[in-house]
């Protein structure tokens, strides 16, 4: 097992230092940036499917639903498709309305998640197109659904995940993409700038990895909190939600994630000078609005901890802490907010002597309801 986890302490730290590679890995043969384009078989072949689909309904669970999520803003930000994102547990009961006119893309890291495959067989039977993103090659999900892309992140040992996540994220970007240029909702030149920028994402996330240092000595003054508060908007409302599911997962700290301007409508009661609050706070179109969030917060004696971008000046003058990630495109800045949350889970956890790799109650695979 030592010789597996490559020389880290456990696999959740090494997964999450492998994702520069898994992301590259998750490129490969699909973003050709030198000829402008993007290939991904599944799509390609099923591309009438897709430009003639009236919505896309996403069905996962856990992290993966959070991808989901992400991928519900760039979709529809970007390729002007309609998406729905549901809990596989919750879509497989409630007799949802799916016509052949629908695509449902189920996202599972495993390939074996039951609800999700419950879900899948639903879709299929009311004639929807459905189309797998998975991780593990030739899994029941992959063999399951009419076509799909998988991520190629390599074995996720890990409970809790890590770059399944950031490769589902990039994987759905790519398909984005691809339809938005289908579709002609993006110009060639815009295309080709998205191109560009997302082939410098696995730099930055190796830069992004270089704040482990920063990220444990922040672990080291909030590991003791009962609670803590992870706030976004946008893009990153859904890497909030996952930044609090990791701490949940392996700390067993209780943490919600919430759109930032929600915070007003309930935990903002919950704010005092024992609340850490973790604000994704980076150079996007609402930042203003996120930096009165952190005023409202500060007001409350509530303790920051601001996820920016490089050379930001703003939230550093009112936040406790702020951890730097290189600056991208807004709609890709979750491939790198994600990355100091998941290091701030995993050393919180460490300290707290918990099982990170195997977190107490949860299974990698839930194979049953
Ligand atoms: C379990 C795992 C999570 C995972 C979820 C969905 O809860 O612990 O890490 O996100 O299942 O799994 P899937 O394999 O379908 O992505």
């Amino acid at each position: 097992e030592q010789i597996e986890k490559g020389g880290y302490d456990h696999f959740m730290l090494k997964e999450i230092y492998e994702q520069p590679s898994a992301i590259l890995d998750t490129f490969r043969g699909r973003l050709l940036s030198n000829e402008g384009m993007i290939k991904l078989a599944g799509v390609e072949d099923n591309m009438k499917k897709f430009l003639a689909a009236d919505r896309i309904i996403i069905v996962a669970c856990g992290t993966s639903w959070h991808a989901g999520l992400v991928a519900e803003y760039i979709f529809e930000d970007l390729a002007r498709i309609p998406v729905e994102v549901e809990y596989a547990s919750e879509f497989r009961y409630r007799n949802p309305v799916i016509t052949e006119k629908d695509i449902v893309i189920a996202i599972s890291q495993s390939g074996e998640t039951a609800d999700t495959l419950a879900a899948i067989k639903l879709a299929k039977s009311k004639g929807a197109f459905v189309f797998g993103v998975c991780n593990v090659v030739g899994s029941t999900i992959a063999r399951e659904t009419d076509a799909g892309a998988y991520t190629h992140a390599g074995p996720e040992i890990g409970v809790a995940s890590t770059k399944a996540f950031t490769t589902q994220i990039t994987v759905l970007t790519l398909m984005a993409l691809r339809l938005a240029r289908a579709k002609g909702t993006m110009s060639s030149s815009e295309f080709r700038h998205h191109l560009i920028e997302l082939e410098t994402i696995p730099g930055k996330v190796e830069e992004a990895l270089k704040s482990d240092a920063y990220v444990k000595t922040v672990a080291e003054i909030y590991k003791d909190s009962k609670n803590c508060l992870y706030l976004g908007r946008g893009f990153n409302f859904p890497v909030a939600l996952e930044g609090a599911l990791k701490l949940k997962e392996i700390s067993y700290i209780h943490a919600e994630g919430y759109p930032a301007a929600e915070m007003k409508h309930g935990p903002i009661a919950l704010i005092d000078e024992h609340m850490p609050v973790i604000v994704i706070a980076t150079k996007m179109g609402h930042y203003d609005k996120v930096v009165s969030n952190i005023q409202e917060i500060k007001a409350r004696k509530g303790k920051i901890i601001g996820i920016v971008t490089k050379g930001d000046t703003s939230v550093k003058e009112l936040a406790d802490h702020v951890i730097e990630v290189p600056e991208t495109l807004e709609c890709l800045t979750p491939l790198l907010t994600t990355i100091p949350l998941q290091l701030l889970s995993y050393h919180i956890a460490v300290m707290l002597e918990k099982n990170v790799d195997q977190p107490r109650n949860l299974a990698k695979s839930v194979t049953v309801e």
